[in-house]
């Protein structure tokens, strides 16, 4: 049977403190144990923006893509997170600085007992990331990939203050990401993308949740779409959880992991 869902309108005011402090509340993580001895598997969100015709892309940049709303939303969410998980060719790509400590939400970190900001962690098989790349020298970053990486390029990255985390030995094994992040304590987890990162993570069957951003356009051109991997497809059923609209015609989905679903 059809059931009607009506999306929640908000405002796309990203300053709107009421809007944030209500999104906040809608985008909670579910509240799991991460003490040891019973370290907590963490919790996979992911967050991606797409028009309606599915590119992640204009221009080659998913920046383009956004609103003001979605912004919002991408602020709330490193907020509530202990780490930013994303692919090495995003960030750069991207331009990506060091999570900042965001003021209207830093009691509510204190009250969770979580850092300042949410730590970043750089995933790279290659470790083609310029040493001078913003974060990489920065304590609360870290790089993680495998033993066959770059011998040079893995130098230049420690000798630039990185912290470089071998997670596998000819690619960066997902599960031994989130033992790793479970072993910080990092047991709310934002991946950003991009693509070919949350393909390995569907593939990897990890993903908890995904939050998608669907800009009100279509573009055509060649762009790809929010996850794509080599390996062939598997159904991983999801479920909606929130649908939220803005007056500037973007919609904010959220789907979280389909646990009674058939694959
Ligand atoms: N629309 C959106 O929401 C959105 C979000 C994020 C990004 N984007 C866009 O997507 C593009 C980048 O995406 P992308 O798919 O090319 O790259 P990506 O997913 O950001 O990063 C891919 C890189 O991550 C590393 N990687 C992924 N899986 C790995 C594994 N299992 N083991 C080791 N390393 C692994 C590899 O790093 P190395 O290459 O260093 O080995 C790989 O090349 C950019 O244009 C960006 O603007 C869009």
């Amino acid at each position: 049977m059809f059931g009607l869902q009506k999306a929640t309108q908000v405002t796309s005011d990203p300053d709107d403190l009421t809007t944030l402090r209500w999104l906040a509340e809608q985008y909670a993580y579910p509240t799991r144990p991460s003490s040891a001895p019973c370290l907590a598997r963490p919790h996979l969100r992911v967050n991606m923006v797409s028009t309606v015709d599915g590119a992640v892309t204009f221009d080659g940049r998913s920046g383009e893509l956004g609103g003001p709303g979605d912004k919002a939303i991408f602020r709330v969410l490193r907020a509530l997170a202990d780490v930013v998980l994303v692919g090495a060719r995003t960030a750069v790509t991207e331009g990506y600085g060091q999570p900042a400590p965001d003021e209207v939400f830093a009691a509510d970190r204190r009250t969770r007992e979580q850092t300042p900001a949410p730590a970043l962690a750089l995933v790279s098989r290659s470790l083609s990331i310029p040493a001078d790349f913003g974060p990489v020298g920065h304590s609360d970053t870290v790089i993680l990939t495998c033993r066959t990486a770059d011998a040079e390029r893995r130098g230049a990255l420690v000798a630039a203050g990185a912290t470089v985390i071998d997670c596998g030995d000819e690619s960066v094994d997902i599960d031994r990401v989130l033992d790793l992040c479970a072993e910080r304590g990092w047991v709310r987890v934002l991946g950003e993308g991009g693509p070919s990162l949350l393909g390995t993570f569907i593939d990897a069957d990890v993903v908890d949740e995904v939050c998608v951003t669907t800009s009100p356009t279509l573009v055509a051109g060649d762009a790809g779409r929010i996850a794509h991997h080599s390996a062939p497809g598997r159904k991983h059923p999801m479920r909606p959880a929130t649908i939220l609209t803005d007056e500037d015609g973007f919609v904010f989905t959220r789907w979280t992991r389909d646990v009674g679903g058939q694959a």
